[in-house]
């Protein structure tokens, strides 16, 4: 056989699996109303204020973006009480996560995650060589232990998904520090905060994480404007870590990853708190008509912290899926994220009268088949 024209890595790359697109399934299914609640996108439209800051950007467009952001870069440390030199900016959390990838994975490296997680951890390490090592959740919770325990002299990333996708629940304030403490110092501590401000209207989130950076330099906090802000379109994120890290991670990757649209759609977002309050309250409604639902069903579901709910149906996954898909609602089924969660799906949480679609449709679907 011959040598293949791609890298070695991509002979295994498993790449993420993405959900039809939704004309595909309206031409499939011939469909006028399809709700889509299988990304956790934030369905009540952008931050009015990301909105018009990128209106008023849009003569600009002819210029390249500037690679460190000046006003952006000082408004974002100032929000947060860091220097700005612990600032990196990337194009969405996702964005962020390739960056890590490329500046610490050697052939080889492993890294720790849970099962189940955020899977571009390891897409992003795989195709550099890197090995991932998943360990199981116990129970509805990370089994901090045994992940601890997978810690060895290869290891380079520790990842904690706070709150995790696709289960909603969080690490709490106990279980960072017993990490924080055990984690040997040239291991990376990555605490993905996707859904940071979700989560934090909740005092047993430990929102205080860049409290960690001081203590443990080798540490990144990951957070992003795409579900918060609803602005995934434009994509935006950011981390705080060490002076060290961020000059190094700060430069790899494209010079020019955050576009002038998503450097004016923050600086508009984060005047937006009024916007970024309310959806958190509105998506934390719509999680109880969802847990309120199940409990009528007697489905069991983790406790959820952020813009989806993980629930165990005792259905087949993929069979309910396509039962809703065929009726216009698209979820994320379990089995995706292998055998155990089978049964399991998770879906995001959306405005009252898209809950309220996704609930009559289940129960048309139950209705059939029982
Ligand atoms: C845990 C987690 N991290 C990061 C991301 C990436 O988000 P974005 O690239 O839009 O910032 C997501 C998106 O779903 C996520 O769930």
């Amino acid at each position: 056989m011959g040598n293949s024209i791609f890298r070695n890595e991509l002979a295994e790359f498993k790449p993420y699996v993405q959900g039809k697109p939704i004309e595909e399934v309206r031409r499939e299914y011939g469909l006028d109303r399809i709700e889509k609640l299988a990304s956790n996108e934030n369905q009540f439209g952008p931050a009015p204020k990301a909105l018009d800051a990128i209106r008023d950007e849009l003569d600009e467009l002819i210029f390249y973006p500037e690679s460190y952001p000046f006003d952006l870069m000082n408004e974002l440390a100032a929000a947060l009480g860091v220097a700005r030199d612990q600032l990196v900016l990337g194009a969405g959390g996702e964005g962020l996560l390739w960056q890590i990838a490329l500046c610490f994975v050697n052939k080889g490296d492993e890294i720790i995650v849970a099962d189940p997680t955020f899977d571009v951890y390891r897409i992003a390490t795989s195709i550099l060589g890197g090995v991932t090592v998943r360990i199981p959740l116990a129970g509805m919770r990370y089994d901090i232990d045994a992940m601890l325990a997978s810690v060895n002299e290869r290891t380079k990333l520790f990842f904690l998904c706070n709150p995790n996708n696709p289960t909603g629940h969080i690490a709490s304030r106990a279980e960072i520090d017993r990490i924080v403490r055990a984690l040997p110092e040239d291991v990376i501590l990555v605490v993905d905060e996707a859904y940071y401000e979700l989560a934090a209207i909740t005092d047993d989130y430990p929102r205080d994480s860049i409290r960690i950076i001081a203590e443990r330099p080798n540490t990144l906090i990951l957070r992003s404007f795409s579900k918060t802000y609803g602005i995934a379109g434009v994509r935006f994120g950011y981390a705080v870590t060490s002076p060290e890290i961020a000059a190094r991670l700060g430069a790899v990757g494209p010079s020019f990853r955050v576009s002038r649209l998503a450097i004016a759609a923050a600086r508009g977002a984060l005047k937006d708190a009024e916007y970024r309050d309310w959806y958190a309250k509105e998506n934390a409604a719509a999680r109880k008509t969802l847990t309120d639902y199940y409990a009528t069903k007697g489905w069991t579901c983790f406790p959820s912290y952020s813009n989806f709910v993980w629930t165990d149906t005792g259905l087949d996954s993929k069979w309910f899926f396509e039962e809703l898909q065929k009726r216009g609602v698209i979820i994320r089924p379990g089995y995706l994220w292998g055998d155990r969660w089978k049964t399991y799906f998770r879906i995001s949480t959306g405005r009252p009268e898209q809950m309220q679609y996704f609930i009559e449709k289940t129960e048309e679907i139950l209705g059939k088949a029982l």
